[in-house]
């Protein structure tokens, strides 16, 4: 059966985005989680089994800080993909997000791409995802499609505009706020790769969401991967846009966020959850590095690779004398000449 255009640009964004990662050819943009340095703990006096990894957030108790993040949905390919992916979150007990169920919205045949998500993983935290452009209906819509526990609305001014037949409108704030007031389930705002900076988290803060996904640079880069797509190389350039992951975080403590934050954009290891959970994240979240390692690999290797994370972050917080993800907030570290710097020029801007 042929397949939809918008069925055919899933499957490109997900071989685009595996080769990528594949490759190792991300491009950098600004600081990344190495450019924070732990101190040590010489005496932590306490021991592995005093930590508590567990999250209380969005209504539910998460038992680890990490989940797999939005990617897909909408085609055959990506239907086995996100059977895969709930089957390897229902096996390691980890959150899921599906990637944007516009598509199922639109075309009846994409519906079971998504559904197959809850059917592996029946009892599992799953997330739906939508743009936020969406109506009320629709959220109630997706929501109700994979029985999701949460919603993403994501934010991606920069992946549209750099995409040849992307949206060029973008008024999204009114909606936001009826989305947020009427949805059955606890709404996250979400960047998709760009990360956000501290006039997004003055913003949102007027909108009271039930979580910020920072969504921040340093991982999948949707700015080469549309313009892989569109084949013009070098028309709209914006591959170094953005804040990363590490930069937005910090942004939020600039604006004095308290809304609860998740950090993606980049998490390839357990450090850089820990390292993201001591700028003040509650959770975190990884897509592109879950994708080739399942894609390259297979589902048994993914899970492995996630019980290894799950196995190395009790370790991690010892190491650091933290007993849970509140108190590696307050573990000491140094930054970077390049982050200091940063820091320096934004910690008291007022945009
Ligand atoms: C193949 C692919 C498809 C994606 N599709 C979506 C999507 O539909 N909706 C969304 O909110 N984010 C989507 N994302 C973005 C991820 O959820 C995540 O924000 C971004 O990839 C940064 O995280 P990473 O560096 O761990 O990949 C997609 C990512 C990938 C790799």
């Amino acid at each position: 059966m042929s397949e939809s255009n918008q069925a055919h640009r899933k499957d490109e964004h997900l071989s685009l985005s595996v080769n990528i990662w594949r490759q190792n050819k991300r491009l950098q943009v600004g600081a990344n989680f190495d450019d924070i340095r732990w101190l040590p703990d010489t005496f932590p006096e306490m021991s592995v089994s005093d930590v508590d990894l567990g999250v209380m957030l969005l209504n539910h108790h998460f038992d680890w800080p990490f989940y797999i993040e939005a990617m897909t949905g909408g085609s055959h390919l990506t239907s086995r993909i996100n059977g895969q992916l709930a089957q390897a979150a229902q096996k390691t007990n980890l959150a899921m997000a599906v990637g944007s169920q516009s598509i199922a919205l639109k075309e009846s045949d994409a519906v079971a791409s998504f559904k197959i998500a809850r059917q592996n993983n029946p009892d599992g935290f799953l997330i739906a995802n939508l743009g936020a452009d969406h109506s009320i209906k629709n959220v109630r819509d997706a929501i109700d499609m994979i029985d999701a526990n949460a919603i993403e609305m994501h934010v991606n001014v920069a992946q549209e505009l750099v995409m040849a037949e992307g949206d060029r409108e973008f008024y999204w704030l009114d909606n936001l706020s009826t989305i947020i007031a009427k949805s059955p389930v606890p709404v996250i705002i979400k960047e998709v790769g760009f990360g956000m900076s501290n006039q997004a988290f003055k913003t949102i803060k007027q909108l009271a969401p039930a979580a910020i996904n920072v969504g921040g640079a340093n991982g999948t880069n949707f700015a080469v991967i549309e313009r892989r797509r569109n084949r013009q190389p070098d028309t709209f350039n914006i591959d170094q846009y953005g804040l990363s992951t590490v930069e937005s975080l910090l942004s939020a403590q600039f604006s004095n966020n308290q809304i609860p934050l998740i950090a993606t954009g980049g998490i390839q290891s357990a450090n850089d959850i820990i390292t993201s959970l001591m700028l003040g994240a509650s959770l975190t979240s990884s897509a592109g590095f879950m994708l080739a390692t399942l894609m390259d690999k297979g589902e048994t290797a993914l899970i492995q690779q996630i019980e290894d994370w799950q196995r190395a972050l009790p370790r991690l917080f010892t190491l650091l004398g933290a007993k849970n993800g509140q108190s590696l907030q307050h573990a000491e570290r140094l930054y970077s000449p390049a982050l200091q710097n940063f820091i320096n020029q934004r910690q008291s801007a007022t945009h």
